[in-house]
Order: structure tokens, then sequence, then C-alpha cells
């Protein structure tokens, strides 16, 4: 299994943490020993201690059988619920390729079995003007999970996103169709759809309201 897991989406809010959790708990009484972290978070909010956290960070934490204090989960905790380059400028911050590999190579745990990291937003998400997340785990060679919320629009999202994928010769270690929306149509015809457009397995079948 590999040490190191990207859990990359179609989009925002497609069920990433959801997956990532449900990953974690599995492993987890598989008895593997986990850390998960969150690079990047946008949409924080001030806690008690006046520091900046992130719903989905502190679900990581909490579930991941590793503990660690939260800027180590989520050591770039951005303000406003906007794309992260314009959260980023917002604070007089600049996101770039060489920021967040070193970012997320520091903050890996080398005592953890699997390491789960979620993404922000989908695949190709800009950190700035020229730079792309999805070029930071190609160059650290994370394999990927891509969770596909199944609804209208799906095959194209995910066919784009795993042909960029290939493209950028990440490895895939599969995909997951997670039913978001309750009796959405053809959800079953979809996921046979994508069954036969992407060449890596469909690794699980999310029911909706899990
Ligand atoms: N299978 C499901 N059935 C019903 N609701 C779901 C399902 N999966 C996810 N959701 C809900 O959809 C919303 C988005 O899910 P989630 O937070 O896991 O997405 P995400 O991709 O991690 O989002 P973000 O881009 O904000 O990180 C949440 O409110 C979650 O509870
Ligand atoms: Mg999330």
């Amino acid at each position: 299994m590999s040490k190191n897991i990207f859990i990359t989406g179609t989009d925002t809010a497609v069920g990433k943490t959801t997956v990532s959790i449900l990953l974690l708990k599995k492993l987890e009484q598989l008895g593997y020993k986990t850390f998960a972290m969150k690079p990047i978070a946008s949409g924080c909010t001030m806690d008690k201690n006046n520091h900046l956290v992130n719903e989905d960070a502190l679900a990581l934490q909490a579930t991941a059988s590793i503990f660690k204090p939260y800027p180590v989960v989520n050591p770039i905790a951005l303000k406003e619920p906007i794309a992260p380059h314009l959260a980023a400028k917002l604070m007089d911050k600049r996101l770039s390729v060489a920021l967040l590999t070193e970012t997320i190579t520091a903050h890996l745990q080398a005592e953890a079995d699997i390491n789960i990291i979620e993404g922000v937003g989908g695949w190709s998400v800009p950190l700035n003007e020229t730079e792309l997340f999805s070029e930071v785990i190609c160059h650290l060679k994370i394999p990927v999970i891509l969770v596909v919320a199944i609804k209208l629009g799906c095959l194209n999202h995910a066919i784009l996103t795993y042909h960029n994928i290939l493209q950028m010769k990440v490895p895939l270690l599969g995909w997951v169709a997670n039913c978001i929306e309750q009796d959405a149509l053809a959800s079953s015809e979809n996921i046979e759809t994508l069954k036969q457009w992407i060449d890596a397995p469909c690794l699980g079948v999310i029911p909706f309201r899990i």
C-alpha cells in the first residue's frame, strides 16, 4: 500500500473529507497508524485562542490515529471561503509549488503507515497566476484517489480530471463514487459509464447520507 495518498475531487464539496474520514476509520480498523493533513484550507474561523481553524482539518485531526497540533494538520489556514490564491492574497500571502512542496514534505509523518492528504477545491486548483496545486502532487509523486460526486455533469468533470491526472503521469489508485444527491437520476448508469471511461479501479460507492 502507498505510504501517502492524496484525496482530490472533481470539484469543491464533492466528498473529499467524507472519503478521507471513512478511509482513516477503515485503515485504523485494519491496524494501520494514520496521519491526515489538509495543507491548504480556505474558509477558516477564529477559535477561542484567536487561531484560524477549518472544519475539515479539525475532523481529520480528530480522526487520524496520530494526533498532531493544528498547524501540522493545516499549515496554511486562510480566512475567506474563496479560491485559495485569492484568499491568500487577502492575507498578504503568496502560495506556490515550492512553498507547498516544502510544507507537505515537512509535515508528513514518517511514523504513520499511511498519510492522507486532502486537497483543496478540485484537481486543477490554482496556487497563483501560473502554478497549480496538482503540480505539487505530481512533483512529490503522491498517488491519488479521485472523489466523484455522482450528479448531472459528473461525467464531464470526472473524465477531464482523469485525463489530466493521466497526462501528468500521477499514479491514480482509483476513484470513489460519492452519491451526494438524494434520488439523483441515472446514478448507477453514470457510475457504470465512469467504470468504462476510467482505467483505474472504482474503490467504492458511497450511498447518499452515509
Ligand atoms: N454521501 C453523501 N450523502 C450525503 N451528504 C454527503 C455525502 N457526502 C458528502 N456529503 C455532504 O456534502 C458536503 C460536502 O462534503 P465534503 O465536506 O466531504 O466535501 P469536500 O470535497 O471535502 O468539500 P471541500 O471542498 O469544502 O473540502 C458535506 O456537507 C457533507 O456532509
Ligand atoms: Mg473537505
